[in-house]
Parts: C-alpha cells; sequence; structure tokens
C-alpha cells in the first residue's frame, strides 16, 4: 500500500471515497477549496497491484487530510474504505499526517470525531489522543468530540 501526495487532481477521488465513507460527504469542489487552504495537505492510499491477495480491487483505499497553521495542526478528514479496514490502515494514515504535521512545525494534532463513531474513537485513543472538549449536538443530535495529540517534534516519524 502506497501514500501518495493528495492534489486538487484527485478531487473526484477523493469525493468518491467520502461518499463511500460518510453520511454527508464533501464533493469535489470541497475537495479542491480545501486543498488550497494554506497549510493543507492530504495522502490517499493506493493498493497497487501486487503478488499477496489484496482486500479490494487496485486504487484507491483510504484519504487523511490535515492542515497545519502556526504550531498547531488539524486532521480534517479521515476515512478508510469498508474492504482495506481493520488492517491497520487508519493507524497508518494518522501516523502519516501527524509526521507531515510535525515536519510543518506542529506541536500538537488535533481532531473532531463524533462522539459515537466507536472506530473513530477506538482508532485515536490507540494513537494517543485524548478528549479536551466537547461540542454538544454537533452531528446532527450527537455530540462531537474534540481530541489532540502532543506530536513528536524530535524524530522525523514512520
Ligand atoms: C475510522 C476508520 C478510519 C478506521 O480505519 P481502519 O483502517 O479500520 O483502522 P485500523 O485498522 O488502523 O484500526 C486501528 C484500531 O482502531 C480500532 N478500530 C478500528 N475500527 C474499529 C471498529 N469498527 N470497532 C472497534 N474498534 C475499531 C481498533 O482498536 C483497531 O485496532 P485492531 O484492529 O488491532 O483492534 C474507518 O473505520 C472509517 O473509515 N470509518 C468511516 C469514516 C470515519 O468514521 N472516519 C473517522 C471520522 S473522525
Amino acid at each position: 500500500m502506497e501514500l501518495i501526495a493528495a492534489t486538487p487532481l484527485h478531487a473526484e477521488v477523493l469525493a468518491g471515497m467520502h461518499r463511500i465513507c460518510f453520511a454527508e460527504p464533501w464533493g469535489p469542489q470541497a475537495m479542491i477549496d480545501l486543498l488550497a487552504m494554506p497549510g493543507a495537505a492530504g495522502l490517499i492510499a493506493v493498493d497497487g497491484a501486487s503478488l499477496v491477495p489484496a482486500a479490494g480491487p487496485p486504487g484507491p483505499a483510504g484519504l487523511v487530510l490535515w492542515r497545519a497553521a502556526a504550531g498547531e495542526a488539524e486532521i480534517l478528514t479521515i476515512a478508510v474504505l469498508p474492504p482495506w479496514r481493520r488492517r491497520g490502515l487508519g493507524g497508518r494514515l494518522v501516523q502519516a499526517a501527524a509526521d507531515r504535521a510535525a515536519a510543518a512545525g506542529a506541536t500538537v494534532l488535533f481532531l473532531e470525531v463524533d462522539a459515537g463513531n466507536r472506530a473513530g474513537l477506538a482508532l485515536y485513543g490507540r494513537r494517543g489522543f485524548t478528549a479536551v472538549g466537547r461540542r454538544k449536538g454537533y452531528y446532527g443530535g450527537n455530540d462531537a468530540l474534540i481530541m489532540r495529540k502532543d506530536l513528536d517534534t524530535t524524530s522525523s516519524g514512520s
């Protein structure tokens, strides 16, 4: 599984994955606008043709978008397509975003997650995030948890 930099040319691919993974997905124009924000960047996990049996067909398998500015970073969205879930890809994407945000000068990484999203909460807890705030009724009735993690700025990461 290769991680490639997301660019505006990938807007349709990013939006297609978002549509599969979220009830209220972001469209191609939203992806273009996000990637145009100062400090914004993203990665797409691509499962290329390989002799090792893959979970799903060759092609995009997951995405992460983040923004780093003024020493702080935020994961804007992260998703793994269903056939590739529970294989460590979500964790790898979180780590890759954290490493790149740290390399861009961020010392702390934030994200927001639906308080009812068990997979998201488990993933972030395992990756060292702790809840630092709650927005009431943010996701159509569900609360949003704001989570943070201090970034290791002493190593270049994995
Ligand atoms: C959340 C998501 C990105 C996780 O991706 P993933 O590739 O399955 O994550 P990983 O395989 O790296 O899982 C890491 C750990 O998270 C936890 N986890 C992941 N999915 C889980 C689930 N459905 N239930 C419970 N724990 C889960 C486990 O502890 C897992 O480790 P384990 O498999 O060794 O037990 C994926 O489920 C997804 O895309 N969901 C829909 C979109 C979404 O909710 N994004 C996050 C919004 S903030």
